[in-house]
C-alpha cells in the first residue's frame, strides 16, 4: 500500500521504516531539510538498534522515500500518518500546535479519500478536532476519515516493538477507513484492538500512565524496604509472580524518565483536570519520583557530608541503557544537582555523550573517555543508567582506581555482595536487608 508518514521523529521515522519492511511504499515528510538529505543516504540522527540498516535497506530498495513536501505527502500515500511532536506546555497539558499546523496543511492539498491518523501522543478528544480542522480548511466536498493508531514503542528496542508489538490500537468510526488500517496490519503478526476513536487515544495515556504508576509504586515499596531491611528485588520478584500483576515495571531505582513518561503523566493529570476530574493518583506517582532524586543525592550528601569540590563519577546519562536520549533523563538531573552544589563529576556513558554535550551542564562536568577513567580518583561512584557493560566492570581495576571505595547504585545493578567483596562500601534502592548484612 501507499503510505506517507508525516514526521520524522522516532516514531515517525521507526514506523515508516517498519511499514516498508514490510512492502508497503512509504513517503516520509519532514520540514528539517538537512534532516531529510542525510535520511536520504541512510543516515539516522539518533542511536536506535536495527534501525540504520533497515531505513539503508528499504532506502535502497526504494520502499521507503523521503521529502520536505507535505504535499507530495498528501498526493503519495492514501493513508496519511501524523506523526509530528506534542509536547508539554508549562503547565502540563499538550502543545497541539503541530498537529493543527499538519491537520491545516493536509486539508490544502486533499483532492481525492483520505485516510488521516493521528500517530502521535495525544488527549482523548484530539481526533474529532484534527477532523473539524480538516473540515473547515478543506475543499467543500473532500473525502476524509480521521483514526487514531497509538505506538506503543519503547526506545531502544523501537523495532522489536513494532514488527511483534503486544497489540494494535486502532480507532475509528467508518468502516473503510477501519478496513484499510487493518489491510496495513496485515504482515504483522499481533492482536488488533478496533474501538472509537476517543478511546484509542485515551489507551495511550492510561497505558504509560500505569506503568508509571507500577515504577512509583515499587519505588515506594523501596523506601519501606531500606527502613524495615527487606530486599526490595526479592519484594519484586514475590508480587510479580502473581500473574495478575507481573514482575515488569517493578525495578526500583532513581525513578523514570525519558520522552514519554514524565510528558504523558502530567498531560494526563491536565487532560483529566480539563474534564473537571482531578486525577490525584497520578500527582502522587509524579511525587514520588521527583522524591527518589532527593532521597538518592540525601544519602550521598549524608555519606560524604558535603558535596562542593568533591570528585563524584557517574557512569549513564541517557534516560535509560540502549538508548542515546538524554530527554527529561533522571541520570542527568542528578548531574545538574551535583554540579549546583560544586561536585565536581566525571561522568561516562556508552552513547549518550554526545548529545549530553549539548546540554547547559556540559561546560561543567569531565566527560571521561571510560568507565573506569570516570571513576578514577573519585569519592564515590555513582551508577545513574544500568547499561550492561557496567555491569560487567572489572571492580579490582575500580576499586584501585577510586580515592575511597563507595557506590552508589541507583540502579540496583551490582550485585552486592560481589561487590563487598572487593572492598567497596555498597548503596543500591530498597535492599535494606543487604545493607544490613554488610
Ligand atoms: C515508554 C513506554 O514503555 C512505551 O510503551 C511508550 O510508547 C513510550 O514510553 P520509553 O520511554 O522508551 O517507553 O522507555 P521505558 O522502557 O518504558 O522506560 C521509561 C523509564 O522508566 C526509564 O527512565 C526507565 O529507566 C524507567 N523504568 C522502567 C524504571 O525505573 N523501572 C522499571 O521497572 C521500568
Amino acid at each position: 500500500m501507499k503510505l506517507t508518514i508525516i514526521g520524522s521523529g522516532y516514531v515517525g521515522l521507526t514506523t515508516g521504516a517498519c511499514f516498508a519492511e514490510v512492502g508497503h511504499q512509504v513517503l516520509c515528510v519532514d520540514n528539517d531539510e538537512a534532516k531529510v538529505k542525510s535520511l536520504q543516504a541512510g543516515e539516522i540522527p539518533i542511536f536506535e538498534p536495527g534501525l540504520e540498516s533497515l531505513v539503508r535497506k528499504n532506502v535502497a530498495a526504494r520502499r521507503l522515500q523521503f521529502t520536505t513536501s507535505t504535499e507530495e505527502g498528501v498526493d503519495h500515500g492514501e493513508v496519511l500518518f501524523i506523526a509530528v511532536p506534542t509536547p508539554p506546555q508549562a503547565d502540563g497539558s499538550v502543545d497541539l500546535s503541530f498537529i493543527e499546523k499538519v491537520a491545516r496543511e493536509i486539508a490544502q492539498y486533499l483532492s481525492s479519500y483520505r485516510v488521516i491518523v493521528d500517530k502521535s501522543t495525544v488527549p482523548v478528544k484530539t481526533g474529532e478536532r484534527v477532523a473539524s480542522t480538516i473540515r473547515r480548511h478543506a475543499k467543500p466536498g473532500a473525502e476524509f476519515d480521521v483514526v487514531s493508531n497509538p505506538e506503543f514503542l519503547r526506545e531502544g528496542c523501537a523495532v522489536a516493538d513494532l514488527m511483534r508489538p503486544d497489540r494494535i490500537v486502532i480507532g475509528g468510526n467508518s468502516d473503510r477507513a477501519l478496513a484499510l488500517m487493518q489491510k496495513i496490519y496485515e504482515p504483522f503478526v499481533a492482536p488488533v484492538l478496533v474501538t472509537d476513536i476517543n478511546s484509542a487515544e485515551l489507551i495511550k495515556h492510561a497505558a504509560n500512565s500505569f506503568l508509571a504508576l507500577k515504577i512509583s509504586y515499587i519505588n515506594a515499596l523501596a523506601e519501606i524496604c531500606e527502613v524495615s531491611g527487606a530486599d526490595v528485588l526479592k519484594v519484586a520478584e514475590g508480587i510479580g509472580a502473581d500473574k495478575r500483576i507481573g514482575r515488569g515495571f517493578l525495578n526500583a531505582g532513581l525513578g523514570y524518565g525519558g520522552s514519554c513518561f514524565p510528558k504523558d503523566v502530567s498531560a494526563f493529570i491536565a487532560i483529566a483536570e480539563q474534564l473537571g476530574l482531578p486525577f490525584d493518583l497520578l500527582k502522587e506517582v509524579q511525587k514520588i519520583n521527583i522524591r527518589q532524586v532527593d532521597r538518592f543525592l540525601d544519602a550521598i550528601r549524608e555519606a560524604l557530608w558535603v558535596l562542593k569540590d568533591k570528585k563524584i563519577a557517574v557512569w549513564g546519562l541517557s534516560f535509560k541503557p540502549n538508548t542515546d536520549d538524554v530527554r527529561s533523563s533522571v541520570a542527568v538531573n542528578l548531574v545538574e544537582r551535583l554540579v549546583a552544589e560544586g561536585a565536581l563529576v566525571s561522568a561516562y556513558d556508552p552513547q549518550a555523550m554526545p548529545k549530553a554535550a549539548e546540554l547547559p551542564m556540559a561546560s561543567k562536568i569531565r566527560f571521561a573517555s571510560s568507565a573506569l577513567d570516570a571513576a578514577a580518583d573519585a569519592e564515590v561512584l555513582i551508577i545513574a543508567t544500568e547499561w550492561p557493560e557496567f555491569a560487567s566492570a572489572d571492580l579490582a581495576s575500580l576499586r584501585s582506581t577510586m580515592r575511597t571505595p563507595l557506590i552508589f547504585d541507583g540502579r540496583n545493578l551490582l550485585d552486592p555482595v560481589a561487590v563487598r567483596d572487593f572492598g567497596f562500601q555498597y548503596r543500591g534502592i530498597g535492599r535494606g536487608i543487604v545493607a544490613e548484612r554488610g
